[in-house]
């Protein structure tokens, strides 16, 4: 599939969908304490989506069981929310979710952390936020797409941490996923022109340890080979002939 292009009257729709989606998430990232089931968290998102006339993307996805990803401490993504699966002071939790308003898609995540949690944790959460800025500063048109990519690379390997190479952001628009791969660490190509009505969603998924990742028996949760936390963060982002729009961002 081609990379698309949006119209204005699209990029309307995408930064509406964007908008609803990110104050959403202001509501779930404030439910995340200690005592909370995953599957609470998932029930109050699929809610706050629905209440505003919107539908959950994830939902049903290639048999996605949910509307939100709550994955936890070792947890990459793709985490199924369950009701016996309760957060703990000290956890770190990775919420992502999206949304379809009038067709249009958007795609956002977050980590954060329970209650008081280490200082290696802490790091780890804006550290990985942190390489998204560094990445997004580089989304502009005529740059390439694996300036992004090279950009997060550099970035987290001061850190020694591992960058998932497994995931990829994506484009975003009439679907959830659409061309191109974006990926977070060092290629050795350039990639595609950068243009200005590009949406993309550009998340990386940075490991304490190494970015070795396994899939459970649900065939869904992503988790570390080694056992170590992940942490996530992603914004649904248009590209423009300047400065990068940050569409999940309030
Ligand atoms: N935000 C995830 C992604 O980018 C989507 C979750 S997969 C789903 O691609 F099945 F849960 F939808
Ligand atoms: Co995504």
């Amino acid at each position: 599939m081609a990379v698309t292009i949006k119209s204005n009257r699209e990029i309307e729709l995408m930064r509406e969908s964007c908008r609803l989606l990110a104050n959403i998430f202001e509501e779930l990232g404030n439910s995340v304490k200690p005592g909370i089931s995953t599957l609470s968290i998932d029930r109050l998102g699929e809610k706050l989506i629905r209440s505003c006339g919107c539908v959950p993307n994830f939902l049903h996805y290639e048999g996605y069981p949910a509307s939100i990803c709550v994955s936890v401490n070792d947890e990459v993504v793709h985490g199924i929310p369950r009701a016996n699966r309760i957060l703990h002071e000290g956890d770190i939790v990775s919420l992502d979710a999206g949304l379809i308003y009038k067709g249009y898609h958007s795609d956002m995540a977050r980590t954060f952390g329970v209650g008081k949690i280490s200082d290696d944790a802490r790091k780890l959460i804006e550290e990985t936020r942190n390489s998204f800025f560094e990445g997004v500063s580089k989304a502009k048109q005529g740059n390439h797409l694996y300036d992004i990519s090279n950009t997060i690379d550099d970035y987290i390997s001061q850190f020694g941490y591992g960058i998932v190479e497994d995931l990829t952001g994506h484009g975003i628009g009439t679907s959830l996923h659409e061309d191109p791969q974006i990926p977070n660490f060092r290629q050795k190509r350039r990639g595609l022109k950068l243009q200005a009505g590009m949406t993309l969603a550009i998340e990386p998924m940075i490991n304490m340890g190494r970015a070795d990742v396994e899939w459970l028996e649900d065939d869904w949760t992503v988790v570390t080979e080694d056992g170590s936390l992940s942490a996530h963060y992603e914004n649904t982002v248009l590209i423009t002939d300047g400065e990068p729009e940050i569409l999940t961002l309030l």
